[in-house]
């Protein structure tokens, strides 16, 4: 027998999925990958090691993070078409846009694309995140008029990517702060970006098509895009001593402040908290204090005014001072949580797959019923 359907707006209180990949406990506050504290993990672990967690749901031993490394680097660059499609992109284009459009183009230069066995679908997930870093850097500087930086295979992802993105080697603390950040991101539960590329793959469709539509969930500004709005918000407000008044403004206009609120978290998202004690230190080694003391400052107003209602900050709050830091563009902050998130959401779908069965709830019809057909000509 089927149960009775429950409408369930924005499915808050619906599980659509069973996964092994994370668990997010929102009263506590708690984050696990396959069971690992995320604290634990931005602690220790490099990007390419949690990747491999998510993807084997275990931790690698020494040779098999050398050989997922080794397969990682051996994808970093792209096929001749695709930096053409780079030239091509209109130096005004959002970077969003401009991501998913040329992920979905690796598909056409991938042999593979359409092949769904287990092993096709890992080196698929591979090429996506090994390719995705080399596609934001590279744009980056061809809208800046730069000539291209090929990737390097000696380094990791993070250090290659800002290799490309700078023209130079970063430091080791910036490197790590990327790396940390990339950590931070990987994954998180049936998010809705991760929902919809569990949607996408569980009709049999392919990973290419899955991750394009999860970039573009990602995108909007109540999921990914908050990074960028938190650092427009820093930029508007400009100075601390206009911190209390613009907030106050805002929330009297009952206006969202952005950073601030998680569907699923009602404490202190633990990737946060995280994430401040990291901004402070990188914000300070790279002249960005001001930038640190205004987000602080802006905590300080939210707490005393909606912390009552477990409205904390979330990851994307003090991302945005890290990656300023750091010396990302603004408008490339959603670009670095999709390099981030390709690797939960490449997890997913092959978890999918494993047991799959088409994801297809129902809507509650709201409209009129048994209308009589009026002919074209006698329409009002
Ligand atoms: N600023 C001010 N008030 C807020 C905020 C906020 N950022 N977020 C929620 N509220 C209030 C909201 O006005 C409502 O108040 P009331 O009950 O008095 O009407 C109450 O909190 C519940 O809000 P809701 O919209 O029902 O909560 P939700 O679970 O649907 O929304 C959210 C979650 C993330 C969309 C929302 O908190 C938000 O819009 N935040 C700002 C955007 C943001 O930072 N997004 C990034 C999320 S974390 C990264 C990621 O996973 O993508």
């Amino acid at each position: 027998m089927t149960a009775a359907p429950v409408f369930d707006k924005g499915l808050a209180n619906t599980i659509a999925a069973e996964t092994q990949c994370s668990f997010i406990d929102g009263g506590k506050g708690v984050l696990e990958y396959v069971g690992y504290d995320i604290d634990s993990l931005a602690r220790n672990a490099s990007f390419e090691e949690t990747v491999f967690l998510l993807w084997n749901r275990r931790l690698p031993n020494r040779a098999e993070l050398a050989e997922l490394q080794r397969e990682i680097r051996a994808e970093y660059d792209l096929p001749e078409a695709v930096w053409e499609s780079i030239r091509a992109v209109p130096r005004t284009a959002h970077p969003m846009h401009m991501l998913r459009t040329l992920v979905s183009s690796l598909s056409l230069h991938d042999p593979e694309a359409d092949d769904g066995t287990v092993e096709a679908n890992r080196r698929k997930s591979i090429r996506m995140l090994a390719k995705t870093p080399t596609i934001v850097a590279n744009f980056d500087r061809h809208r800046k008029g730069k000539p291209f930086v090929r990737p390097d295979a000696s380094l990791g992802l993070a250090g290659n990517f800002l290799l490309m993105l700078n023209g130079a080697r970063p430091t080791a603390a910036v490197e790590r702060a990327l790396d940390v950040c990339l950590v931070l991101h990987a994954d998180h539960g049936l998010n809705a970006s991760t929902f919809a590329a569990r949607v996408t793959i569980s009709t049999l469709s392919d990973m290419y098509s899955a991750i394009t539509t999860a970039i573009g969930t990602l995108k909007g500004p109540l999921h990914g895009g908050a990074n960028e709005e938190v650092m427009h918000m820093l930029h508007e407000i400009g100075s601390i001593d206009r911190v209390d008044d613009y907030i106050a403004g805002r929330l009297a206009r009952k206006d969202r402040i952005m950073g601030f609120g998680h569907r699923v978290y009602k404490a202190y998202d633990p990737r946060a908290g995280y994430l401040k004690t990291f901004a402070r230190q990188i914000a300070a080694d790279t002249g960005n204090q001001r930038l640190y003391e205004m987000s602080t400052r802006i905590e300080e107003v939210m707490r005393d005014a909606v912390a009552a209602k477990g409205i904390y900050p979330n990851v994307d709050f003090y991302s945005a001072t890290t990656y300023h830091s750091i010396g990302i563009d603004l408008d490339l902050f959603t670009c670095m949580f999709a390099i981030s998130r390709i690797s939960g959401w490449t997890a997913h779908c092959m978890e999918q797959l494993e047991t799959n069965r088409l994801i297809r709830p129902m809507a509650e019809y709201t409209g009129p019923h048994g209308l009589e057909w009026v002919a074209i000509g006698d329409r009002r």
